[in-house]
């Protein structure tokens, strides 16, 4: 048996660096550089790209300008442009910016739940009913994530069971898909696979992402641990952009430079053109000022700029 035999031939990256990345910058990032990196990703190939954020200024100042982000791109047909929405004034903004799929978000602990969107889970559920039903009439995609899922930085670890209770109820709201985030990135292999197989027994294998967080060092292993389990859908940022304003200490998510070159490595499809991510992810990190957090995409860099490693 290869060792690729139970793992999927192709997977689809969303790539959340514009919004969960940068949304965690300490400067304010200029529109045109939003709207650029946008543009570099969408003619790299990445199927899906979350762009946006209609939340309130005042909890995420970095995000302020989303609808002329929206306005300013030029949309690749095909593309799946997100946006987050917190609650019917957030989807109005992106129902107006014509976002292509809009993301609810809750968390699987209470604790978490109230420091980011200040209510309780199932208030957010409320929050959430008007928003799916108005996003289905508009025909909109509806995307639901669960922060917290294997750990929260307030109430520590996390019980399976109250991740498919969010899962059950994000179900009944109509989600297409459903991310399960690892916020702090404590996961480790074993506890994803047990989580996903547990989901899976009442619910559909492609509905569900993985959205994790490289804090400890386990985000490429709980991938595969996840498509050992049947998913075939990732969250990943470029250059490893991010963090979380509510989450002390999270790092970025996995860098999806380093996502790509393991499923390539692996013979895994995913429509994505992999040296020119190595650029955006050099280019994004030049122009926010930062290091390069992906290894692989300084490591090529490297290379391709004839510097040694
Ligand atoms: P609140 O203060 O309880 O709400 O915030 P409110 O309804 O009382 O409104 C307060 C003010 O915000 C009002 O303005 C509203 O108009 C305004 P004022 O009257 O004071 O001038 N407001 C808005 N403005 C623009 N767009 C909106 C909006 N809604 C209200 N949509 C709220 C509640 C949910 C709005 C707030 O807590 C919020 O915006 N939270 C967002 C937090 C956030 O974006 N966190 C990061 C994203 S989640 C994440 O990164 C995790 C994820 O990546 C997965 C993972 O890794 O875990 C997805
Ligand atoms: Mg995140």
């Amino acid at each position: 048996m290869s060792p690729s035999s139970n793992l999927p031939k192709q997977v689809k990256i969303v790539e959340v660096g514009p919004r969960d990345g940068l949304q965690n910058e300490k400067e304010f990032v200029p529109i045109d550089v939003k709207v650029d990196l946008i543009n570099q990703l969408s003619s790299a190939g990445f199927p899906n790209i979350e762009a946006a954020s209609f939340v309130s200024p005042k909890w995420i100042p970095q995000m302020a300008g989303s609808d002329e982000v929206m306005a300013a791109i030029t949309r690749k047909p095909g593309t799946i442009y997100s946006a987050l929405t917190p609650n019917m004034k957030g989807y109005e903004s992106a129902l107006a910016a014509k976002v292509d799929e809009i993301v609810i978000f809750s968390a699987a602990s209470e604790a978490f739940a109230q420091k980011n969107i200040n209510c309780s889970i199932t208030e957010s559920i409320e929050r959430f009913a008007p928003v799916a039903k108005a996003a289905k009439q508009d025909g909109i995609r509806i995307r639901g994530s669960i922060s917290c899922s294997f750990g929260c930085p307030y109430e520590g670890f996390v019980e399976p069971a109250q991740v498919a209770e969010v899962v059950k109820r994000m179900m009944a709201l109509g989600c297409d898909e459903i991310d399960i985030a690892d916020t702090i990135g404590v996961g480790t292999p074993g506890q994803i696979a047990a989580l996903f197989e547990g989901l899976f027994t009442f619910a559909p294998k492609q509905q569900f992402s993985g959205h994790f967080h490289d804090t400890y060092g386990q985000a490429l292993t709980n991938i595969y641990a996840a498509m050992q389990a049947g998913v075939s859908i990732f969250h990943s940022s470029i250059a490893g952009l991010g963090g979380c304003p509510y989450a002390k200490g999270a790092t970025g998510n996995v860098a999806t430079e380093d996502v790509l070159y393991m499923l390539k490595g692996l013979g895994i499809e995913t429509g994505i053109d992999f040296d020119a991510t190595v650029k955006i992810g050099e280019y994004i990190a030049r122009a926010t000022g930062k290091t390069n957090a992906s290894r692989v995409g300084k490591a090529i860099a490297a290379k391709m700029n004839g510097r040694s490693t």
